[in-house]
């Protein structure tokens, strides 16, 4: 099941991850064994009010290792963040960074680690393989089960100059160490677990629908799925820890997966409009899901019939025409269960401005954006989704997305 032209491939994953419960502990020697000294804790308010933080700053003193706290990042943080950010790593001299958090610390934290020893805005480093020097040494660890931003090489965060998110990418991004504990996802709120769980479902479910997967990514991907459809209900509803646990490496192995077969449309459409989405991420990402795994479909009934087995359809007595949709009915499935919305809202985003949205969709989801260009509505969308989109398919997606979808 090839899905594109290229025959030589590289999986790249040099993060060290350790999981379980009270998995933390480690966090004092596994800092010590990469060199550093002192730390900046990057955070945000909301995981130190939980009282998340308290136990990793505890297990960092008992070590014996400095810190500095910085927990200002707020929900999709900007490059005015991180600099202020680095700044504060530079003028106490951390020599390494902790991160304690969801997707925005992560980015925030790694953003900073660039920033530390590049010099300059975050900006100038938008796009791949920009900054000359490593960052600093960092350790993730993950509050949500949802971004997999402990195992990635990618940083997102807000362009404030360009109202849409930008994109800074190198292989020396990677954290040098994520710690996956589940202790310290039981008290997620239940709709956090929710668009939290959607997202990494969503990165899980791109990476399988790439043409850059392999093998390699391709089981990931579908474990990831298989982990996430399985127990996201459990683990947003209830104190089921195990299904907490199965999210939280689900994310991760989702994550992994896309870290190496790319992402695709969803969240190309995604990060062209959240700069101006009154919602979080894993809200805009999921709303498109539906309606973007519609438009893949007709590339690959193969590889939707393996996402529907995933997801529990048995194969007895069904044809690929029949299995393959289904991936599609278990999504809607698991989103009325979950309350997840079928469609954008007049309040979250301007209707109107969807051209503008799909402009900013032509430059790629790496790609960094310039308001000057004007494309043809035949223009191809540069990306590594399965099936090739138009600048005309993709305001079809967007208008579809503000109507809603049936069950079929
Ligand atoms: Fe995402």
């Amino acid at each position: 099941m090839r899905t594109g032209e290229q025959t030589i491939y590289s999986f790249h994953l040099p993060t060290r991850i350790i999981h379980g419960p009270n998995s933390i502990q480690e966090i004092g020697q596994v800092f010590v064994n990469l060199g550093c000294t002192k730390a900046l804790v990057v955070s945000d308010k909301g995981v130190n009010s939980a009282g998340l933080l308290k136990p990793v700053l505890e297990l960092l003193k008992k070590s014996g290792i400095p810190y500095v706290v910085f927990d200002e990042v707020e929900e999709d943080p900007d490059g005015v963040t991180v600099g202020k950010g680095a700044d504060i790593a530079l003028r106490e001299k951390c020599d390494g960074i902790v991160v304690v958090g969801g997707g925005s610390p992560l980015c925030a934290g790694r953003g900073i680690g660039v920033l530390v020893t590049n010099g300059g805005k975050i900006r100038d480093y938008a796009g791949l393989d920009k900054a000359s020097k490593p960052p600093l040494p960092l350790v993730g660890i993950p509050t949500t089960a949802g971004s997999g931003a402990e195992v990635s090489q990618f940083i997102v965060l807000k362009d404030e100059a360009q109202h849409a998110k930008m994109v800074v990418g190198s292989p020396m991004n990677f954290p040098k160490v994520a710690i996956l504990d589940p202790m310290l996802i039981r008290t997620l709120p239940f709709w956090q677990s929710v668009v939290s769980g959607v997202d990494a479902l969503t990165h899980a479910i791109e990476a399988y629908l790439t043409s850059l997967t392999t093998p390699i990514t391709d089981a990931l991907a579908l474990s990831a799925v298989n982990l996430i459809y399985g127990n996201l209900r459990a683990a947003s509803a209830s104190d089921d820890l195990d299904a907490k646990e199965a999210c939280l490496i689900g994310s991760t192995m989702a994550n992994i997966a896309c870290g190496n077969a790319r992402l695709g449309l969803i969240h190309t459409l995604g990060n062209a409009m959240e700069g101006e989405f009154k919602g979080s991420h894993g809200l805009a990402v999921g709303v498109l899901l539906p309606y973007v795994m519609e438009f893949n479909l007709p590339a690959s009934y193969q590889r939707f019939a393996m996402l529907a087995r995933s997801m529990g359809a048995s194969d007895i007595e069904s044809t690929l025409e029949d299995l393959a949709p289904r991936a599609i009915t278990y999504i809607k499935r698991l989103f009325i269960d979950l309350g997840f919305p079928k469609k954008f809202s007049g309040s979250q985003l301007d209707r109107k401005a969807i051209p503008q949205y799909a402009k900013r969709v032509m430059a790629g989801l790496y790609g960094v954006y310039d308001p000057d260009k004007e494309y043809p509505m035949d223009a191809v969308v540069p990306s590594a989704n399965i099936r090739k989109a138009t600048m005309k398919d993709v305001i079809e997606l967007y208008e579809k997305s503000f109507e809603g979808w049936e069950m079929r």
